[in-house]
Parts: structure tokens; C-alpha cells; sequence
């Protein structure tokens, strides 16, 4: 029999479920091999914490959130991992055959290392920040914007009833995702995201002159965005002889309170938008992935990963996928600030 391990690396994305689903269902249907889930990412290859994953293990799956593998951070590369020796030795013992690695750009650079030192595994990609370059979209993407978008709009009529200004603060410490769907959704009047790093007086203007409209001024902002001159941020909130806290947010309400003179209020939605039930959409995604992934495995395309061109499911190399990330290009920046303020 044929054993394939399948794991689940780094941040969970709603969406992981459904992959190990589609990849077990197809794997036993159709071509009658067998499956252990390997626990927490690579700490299960690592401390050889491997268990049989049967058919009806999977079950349903596809609407839950979470990974019922369990997930970490650690890597065979790291300190105490053992490499490449380890975990050949740990997949001999358990006569596993392959791995299908599921994660973001750590992940898949490991499952590349591991590919280069002649293991055999094939890559899911997975981020709710969608910002892997090799695929058109990542599962998780949308259940997080769609989670964003239902809170700001809460958000938003709380602040028009007290005419506040709302600072929202999501994820995205590299690029600018999902604040910028999320804040073009939620019809934001300033959304900021690490790639275009704006003035506090534009963000100023933005907030200023949506409430000379009598609006609610509504400020999205992803957690990695830094505004011009933020020594001069940084200088500024010493001066408030306010703590600095650790998200953005938390020190850029304070500072549009205090420049705009408005009552403004931060939420920080966190892993809220993490959490629960994948979309539609990425269920659909996340399924043709675990489908795609185990046609890989059987098509011996080590090193490879799955991936989304248009509406089609690909393979690329994991080279490919761990080169660049994808940030927001200018134009989606352009085309979103027109609605700004
Ligand atoms: O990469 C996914 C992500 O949710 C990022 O958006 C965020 O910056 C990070 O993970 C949070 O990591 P952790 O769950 O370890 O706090």
C-alpha cells in the first residue's frame, strides 16, 4: 500500500479542513491509497507524532474551520529539528511514501528544502493574506475578507450614531489584501495598507472631509502599514504619555483623535478573522486543491504545488511559489483611493 502523510504548517486558515478532505476522499477512492495525519505542522515529522487518517475521519469536513491536524511553527531547520535525516528517518519508520505539506511561504519553503535533499512532497499553498505570488488566490482570503467586511459594517453604524471616527485594524503584516477588499466592501474613507505608505496629514484630510460630508470617518488599516515620517509618529506618541501598544491601530486612532480633533474608537479584529467557518468560495477552492494535490502526488510531481491560474487548478514549481510575494499593485491602490475622504 501507498501511505502519504499530509500536514498543516504555520498560521490555520479557514479552508485546511476541506483540503485534507478532497486529497483523502480522492486518495481512497480513486486510487486506493492510504493516509496518516501528521500532528502539528512538522513537529509531527519531527517527534514522529503520526497517526492513521481514514476515510471517515474526514468526514463533513469541508465546513469547519480550523485543521484537525493541529498546527506550529516549527520546522525540521530549526534548533533541535534534525533536517532532512530526521525526517527521513521518522517517514521510514511510519513506511510513509510522500508528504502533501499544506501552508503559507514558510511552510513551502521547508517542503522545498525537504524536496532538494530527496524527499518526496508536493505543496498546497494556504494564507488568508493571499499574497503568494505563484496563485491567483489562496483559500482563507475570502472567508477573512468576508469576516472584516460583516464587522466593519457593524462597526460603522455604532460610530455614525456617537459621529465618531472608526479606525479598523486587520491582517496583513506584508501586503495589503485584505484591508484593501475589505475597505472597498465596507466603503472605507481611507484604507492603508503597507505598500503605499501615506502621510498622517493625508489620512487627515481623508478623515476630515468625510465628516464635513456627515459621515462617520472609517479608516481600515492592515496591521504592517507605517505612515510616512513615522519617527515623527513615533516622537508624537511619546508626547500623548500614552503606552505604545502593539498594533497599529491602537497608536494611529490616538493621533487622528488628537490631530482632527473627532472621537475616534479602534477595533483590532485580530484572528477573529482566522476563525470559523471557510466561505463558499474557499471551500470550493480548498477542495479542488486537496483534489489537485493528491493527482500530484500521483503524477509523481515532487516539488511541485498547487495553484489557481484563472479558474483553473495547476502545478508550479515550489521554487516559484516561495519567490516573491504578491503585494497590491499601484493600480489597485490607485483605482481604491478615488473613493477615499
Ligand atoms: O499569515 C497569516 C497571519 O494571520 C497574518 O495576517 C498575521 O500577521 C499573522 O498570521 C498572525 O500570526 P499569529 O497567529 O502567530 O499571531
Amino acid at each position: 500500500h501507498v501511505n502519504i502523510g499530509i500536514l498543516t504548517s504555520g498560521g490555520d486558515c479557514p479552508g485546511l479542513n476541506a483540503v485534507i478532505r478532497g486529497a483523502v476522499m480522492k486518495g481512497d477512492r480513486i486510487y486506493g491509497v492510504n493516509f496518516q495525519g501528521i500532528r502539528d505542522g512538522f513537529r509531527g515529522l519531527v517527534e514522529d507524532d503520526i497517526r492513521p487518517l481514514p476515510r471517515h475521519d474526514v468526514r463533513g469536513l469541508s465546513r469547519t474551520g480550523g485543521t484537525i491536524l493541529g498546527t506550529s511553527r516549527i520546522g525540521p531547520f530549526g534548533e533541535g529539528g534534525g533536517g532532512s535525516a530526521r525526517v527521513k528517518q521518522v517517514m521510514e519508520r511510519n513506511e510513509m511514501d510522500a508528504i502533501i505539506a499544506i501552508g503559507g511561504e514558510g511552510t513551502l519553503t521547508v517542503a522545498r528544502m525537504l524536496h532538494d535533499d530527496g524527499i518526496k512532497v508536493v505543496g498546497v499553498p494556504k494564507t488568508i493574506d493571499n499574497d503568494l505570488s505563484a496563485t491567483d488566490y489562496t483559500f482563507g482570503f475570502d472567508t477573512a475578507v468576508s469576516i472584516a467586511t460583516e464587522s466593519i459594517d457593524r462597526l460603522r453604524t455604532t460610530a455614525e450614531s456617537h459621529h465618531r471616527c472608526m479606525v479598523v485594524e486587520v491582517m496583513g503584516r506584508h501586503v495589503g489584501w485584505i484591508a484593501l477588499h475589505a475597505g472597498l466592501a465596507s466603503g472605507a474613507h481611507a484604507i492603508l495598507i503597507p505598500e503605499q505608505p501615506v502621510s498622517m496629514e493625508q489620512i487627515c484630510g481623508w478623515v476630515e472631509s468625510a465628516l464635513d460630508r456627515g459621515r462617520a470617518p472609517l479608516v481600515v488599516v492592515a496591521e504592517g502599514f507605517m505612515p510616512d515620517g513615522a519617527e515623527i509618529v513615533r516622537d508624537a506618541l511619546d508626547g500623548f504619555g500614552r503606552p505604545r501598544l502593539g498594533g497599529v491601530g491602537e497608536w494611529l486612532g490616538p493621533i487622528i483623535e488628537q490631530r482632527t480633533d473627532i472621537e475616534t474608537r479602534v477595533m483590532t479584529l485580530g484572528h477573529l478573522q482566522r476563525g470559523g467557518v471557510p466561505t463558499s468560495y474557499d471551500r470550493v477552492l480548498a477542495t479542488r486543491f486537496g483534489l489537485a494535490a493528491i493527482d500530484a502526488v500521483m503524477d509523481s510531481k515532487w516539488g511541485h504545488m498547487v495553484s489557481l491560474r484563472g479558474i483553473d487548478i495547476e502545478t508550479v514549481p515550489l521554487s516559484e511559489g516561495t519567490a516573491d510575494l504578491k503585494s497590491v499593485p499601484q493600480s489597485r491602490w490607485d483605482e481604491a483611493a478615488v473613493l477615499f475622504g
